[in-house]
């Protein structure tokens, strides 16, 4: 890791604009087509956490703001259901290229209050929000259902009919991405909603949805802000909410499933991951490397659910392997993220900073474990008041370790030799989790073979790669219920089947 850069006038200028933008926005949700204040009269403060200071804030909204929100989004439901497809597909057109006229503001704001880097994140998750809104604009005709031959007299088909008001509840660690994964499909097949942004940070998100207000009929798309069981809980309790669709860890997926189910609602959870990374002794060791470093997600300090943080590597090429990335890591820059040069970011809060730590320290404390690189803060004074930390490896912790096991959220991963592929592939397979899973191997043999033995719903051979728009994506086991961002989970999570069969009888019967 190099040394952080001192502050370009380049980023001193766009930080400014940033919070400029964070004081308009502080204080705000939107409710109806309405920017307000809220019902509330509690708000909470929000962080830089590149450097602690408050940027802004944010209504704490409670059970009497969401169901204004959700009064809002119910009155605003037959009328956009009742929206032809072709035309509700314009106006998600239209919303897409404002979205992305304010996108590199939008980046701005986001890497102010999240702490991930304009240059390889923001900027580039934007641009992701956008696509996502232009694809499932361009599904919006497509909740299309099927006929069946029944019998001569009998006509039977089905109908795709919008569920009605869909909870969303997202979290920090890529909140443009994860707005538009949930409102875009939401949206295109007719149903409103209400978004309840992360806590750590709800201003870009309120950005995004102040500038759909501009095209989209009032009460279509509301967004509030708040704590999980303060704000979360009643909008995925609420009985007029009939769909929730969740991002998060799985311990609060899990109980958004118990709130559901008192109601009889389906939920869509992408929940946490432990991903395997794992390299043949045969693969492209250059092609390898960079997935190594790009798995581990460091452009986002680690905090990506996708991030590959269980890395086998062949015993034969181990110690090549790990030298190789332990230089890359040595090429990264990381620094304020609002500066181009910077490639690498702070940790979201303090909290997460702290989660991190304890891990390393429990890594620590294993006999046999040791650290072969990072496992500390970055003693660059600049960086002493972020929430920074540097990119780690941790050698010799058993699998039944819960660095191991848990999902540790930060830019710490285990490596581990193998020799024994049937051996590796238990190992990779014992884990509560199953969300993605990478293999690097010129043997196509073996590719299929992992392809078949691997639990996980998000497989990729000699890449890795993040979802995007077109890419369904989710997980098994504790990582989730349910697939985005394919045009079939459209249809699959944000409508429902009803089956009709016209008995017409028989011509001159
Ligand atoms: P979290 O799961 O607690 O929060 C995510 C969202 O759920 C936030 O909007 C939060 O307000 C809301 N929420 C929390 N409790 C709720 C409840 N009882 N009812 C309804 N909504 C509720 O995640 P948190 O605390 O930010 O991070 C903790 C860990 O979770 C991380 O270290 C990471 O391991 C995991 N995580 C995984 C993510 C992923 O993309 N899979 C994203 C964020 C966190
Ligand atoms: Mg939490």
């Amino acid at each position: 890791m190099t040394n952080a850069t001192t502050p370009t006038q380049d980023a001193a200028a766009r930080e400014q604009d940033a919070k400029a933008l964070a004081g308009r926005l502080s204080g705000q949700v939107i409710v109806g087509g309405r920017v307000t204040a809220g019902l509330t009269r509690d708000s909470f403060a929000v962080e830089n956490p590149a450097n602690g200071e408050i940027i802004g804030s944010a209504p704490r909204c409670g059970a009497q703001d969401v169901a204004h929100a959700v009064d809002a989004a119910a009155a605003a439901c037959p009328r956009w259901a009742a929206v032809p497809g072709r035309q509700r597909s314009l106006l998600l057109l239209e919303a897409a290229s404002r979205l992305e006229a304010e996108a590199e503001s939008i980046a701005g704001l986001s890497s102010l209050e999240t702490g991930n880097a304009i240059a390889t994140q923001t900027r580039g998750e934007a641009r992701t929000m956008v696509d996502i809104f232009r694809f499932f604009a361009g599904m919006a005709n497509e909740a299309k259902g099927k006929t069946v031959p029944l019998t001569e007299r009998q006509f039977l088909f089905t109908k795709r009919v919008p569920v009605g008001v869909v909870g969303a509840i997202i979290p920090w660690n890529a909140p443009l991405m994860q707005t538009a994964s949930k409102l875009a499909p939401a949206l295109a097949a007719g149903n409103t909603v209400v978004l309840k942004t992360a806590e750590q940070a709800p201003l870009a998100v309120v950005r995004i949805l102040e500038i759909l207000q501009q095209v989209l009929p009032p009460g279509v798309a509301n967004v509030i802000s708040g704590f999980g069981e303060e704000a979360g809980r009643p909008l995925a309790e609420h009985p007029a909410v009939r769909k929730v669709t969740f991002t998060g860890s799985s311990a609060v997926g899990a109980q958004i499933l118990h709130y559901a189910a008192d109601k009889i609602v389906p939920v869509t959870a992408e929940l946490g991951g432990k991903n395997p990374n794992i390299v043949m002794p045969d693969a492209d060791l250059d092609l390898a490397v960079a997935g190594i470093v790009q798995g581990m997600r460091l452009f986002r300090q680690g905090q990506s659910c996708t991030a590959g943080t269980r890395i086998y590597i062949h015993a034969d090429i181990y110690r090549d392997v790990l030298d190789r990335v332990i230089a890359e890591f040595g090429n990264s820059r990381m620094g304020n993220p609002l500066d181009e040069a910077t490639q690498v970011g702070a940790l979201i809060s303090a909290e997460q900073l702290a989660r991190v730590e304890r891990y390393v320290a429990m890594a620590r404390d294993t006999p046999g474990a040791r650290i072969l690189v990072g496992g500390e803060r970055p003693a660059d004074p600049l960086l002493r008041r972020g929430y920074f930390f540097l990119p780690t490896l941790i050698e010799g912790v058993p699998s039944t370790s819960p660095v191991c096991r848990d999902e540790i959220f930060g830019p710490v991963a285990t490596v581990t030799p193998w020799t024994d592929f049937d051996r590796v592939i238990a190992e990779a397979n014992d884990s509560p989790y199953g969300l993605a899973a990478v293999l690097w191997t010129r043997d196509l043999a073996r590719a299929m073979d992992f392809i078949d033995r691997i639990e996980a719903g998000f497989v990729q051979v000699n890449q890795f790669s993040v979802a995007e728009a077109g890419i369904e994506y989710g997980g098994v086991k504790l990582s989730g219920i349910g697939r985005e961002l394919s045009p079939e989970s459209m249809v699959e999570h944000f409508t429902w089947s009803k089956t009709v069969i016209i008995n017409h009888g028989t011509p001159g019967a």
